[in-house]
């Protein structure tokens, strides 16, 4: 049963709170991971229901991939996933891939394509992902409460939540309620406080694939709001070859979000202007070949127009090519490979795609996503501190998660 608001059978607050439901799995919230989640244990013959506060499922999933969701990456491997513990995604990975869910797409109709560096998006709108999960909860006779206010979560022997006014009682509670990113949709970080009152440990949750906010000495840059460029931004060890896109705040485009999962604050991001290109061997060619060019010129055939310009301003190398000594191009040069930025924040979770960090999956079992600290209680999706790169491997680790789990409640 499909059901927004109170439940069934509730009319007044006495009523509300006698009503009791049991099942044999509840799961809290109807995003990516708790509708797989629910629908492989719905099909597998557990009596499930899906509790969530929002009017409608998947609203992640609708907003998501320019509302065309970019529902998994061909080339998911556990290497492009960022957590405290690298190794815990391979089990659940390797169980449920890429191929597994282009097969559940497939068997629906649903048309897609490979846009760029295996990244797999709908021909048509991300809503037919929506109807797709919420067709195989139907089949797995899985009940979905949405409007519903969650104001109670314990643990009686069985795992009861109240949720406006209905006791809903199981064995089993999977906690599918993702991240803070994005709280304008109803995103919260109700899956820590779950964690912590279960006695589970939660690794530091930061805004990720987020832009990078500049400020102090590379205010200069914030004047080239749409200037966008091919890069490779790099951040200790992580570097990333993709187009970086200058903001009224600082540093976007897929290079800078990419980037920005591994950045923290007080690090510096190094921004090839110039990849797979030798900026000192290119301004020594410059100088013999056009000697009486100004270093700004020069930089303008290399550069976007107004970016070479306030390029060359934070240069400071007046005159032609002429008068520029060696080594002041090959300073010059190096900068241009790998040009210094310290961010001074993120634009935070308002404008973040994920969350890097959540529950710590040390205290977690990588092949249930069950709770070692409380039997019974399973964290699956964004929750847990698995995040994957730009590019559909958010979903894919969703979809794995929600499945692992899933095969056992
Ligand atoms: P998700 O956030 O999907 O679901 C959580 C559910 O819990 C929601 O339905 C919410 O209402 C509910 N909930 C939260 N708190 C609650 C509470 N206190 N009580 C009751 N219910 C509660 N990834 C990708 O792979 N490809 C892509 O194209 C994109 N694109 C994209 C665009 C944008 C704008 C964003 C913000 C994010 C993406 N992502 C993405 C990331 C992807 O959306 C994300 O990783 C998954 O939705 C996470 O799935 P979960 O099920 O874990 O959480």
């Amino acid at each position: 049963m499909w059901t927004f608001g109170p439940g069934r059978g509730q009319c007044g607050a006495m009523e509300q709170a006698a009503a009791t439901e049991h099942y044999d799995a509840i799961v809290l919230g109807a995003g990516a991971a708790g509708m797989m989640a629910a629908l492989t244990a719905g099909q597998r013959g557990r009596r499930v229901v899906v509790i969530d506060h929002a009017d409608a499922p998947g609203k992640k999933i609708l907003i998501s991939g320019g509302g065309r969701c970019n529902f998994t990456n061909i080339g998911t491997v556990p290497d492009r996933f960022v957590s405290k513990n690298p190794h815990f995604a391979k089990s659940a990975l390797g169980r449920y891939t890429a191929a597994d869910f282009i097969a559940l797409v497939d068997r629906h109709g649903i048309a897609w394509h490979e846009k760029t560096l295996g990244q797999l998006f709908c021909d048509g709108k991300a809503h037919q992902i929506v109807d797709m999960l919420a067709y195989e909860m139907r089949a797995g006779g899985v009940e979905l409460r949405l409007g519903h206010r969650i104001e109670s979560v314990t643990r009686d022997g069985e795992y009861v939540v109240i949720a406006n006014g209905t006791r809903f009682t199981a064995a089993s509670l999977v906690v599918a309620t993702g991240g803070p990113a994005i709280p304008q949709i109803g995103a919260t970080g109700y899956a820590y406080d779950l964690a912590r009152q279960f006695g589970c440990k939660v690794v530091e949750p930061r805004p990720a694939l987020v832009p990078l906010t500049l400020g102090g000495d590379a205010l200069a840059f914030r004047g080239l709001a749409g200037v966008a460029l091919d890069t490779v931004a790099k951040c200790g060890k992580a570097a990333f070859r993709e187009a970086s896109l200058l903001t009224h705040k600082g540093l976007s485009g897929p290079a800078i979000l990419q980037i920005s999962s591994y950045w923290r604050h007080g690090d510096s991001v190094a921004i090839d202007l110039l990849p797979e290109r030798d900026a000192t061997a290119a301004l020594l060619e410059a100088k013999r070949m056009r000697p009486r060019t100004e270093l700004r010129r020069v930089l303008a055939d290399l550069l976007p127009d107004r970016l070479a310009g306030v390029v060359a301003d934070a240069l400071a190398m007046p005159g032609n090519m002429a008068d520029q000594p060696n080594a002041k191009l090959e300073a010059a040069g190096r900068r241009l490979n790998g040009w210094d930025f310290t961010p001074n924040g993120t634009e935070g979770f308002a404008k973040a795609e994920v969350t890097v960090g959540g529950v710590d999956t040390a205290g977690m079992s990588s092949r249930t996503m069950e709770a070692k600290a409380a039997p019974g209680l399973y964290f699956v999706g964004e929750a847990v501190d698995v995040t994957g790169w730009l590019g559909g491997y958010n979903f894919q680790w969703a979809w794995a998660s929600g499945w692992s789990a899933g095969l056992v409640l």
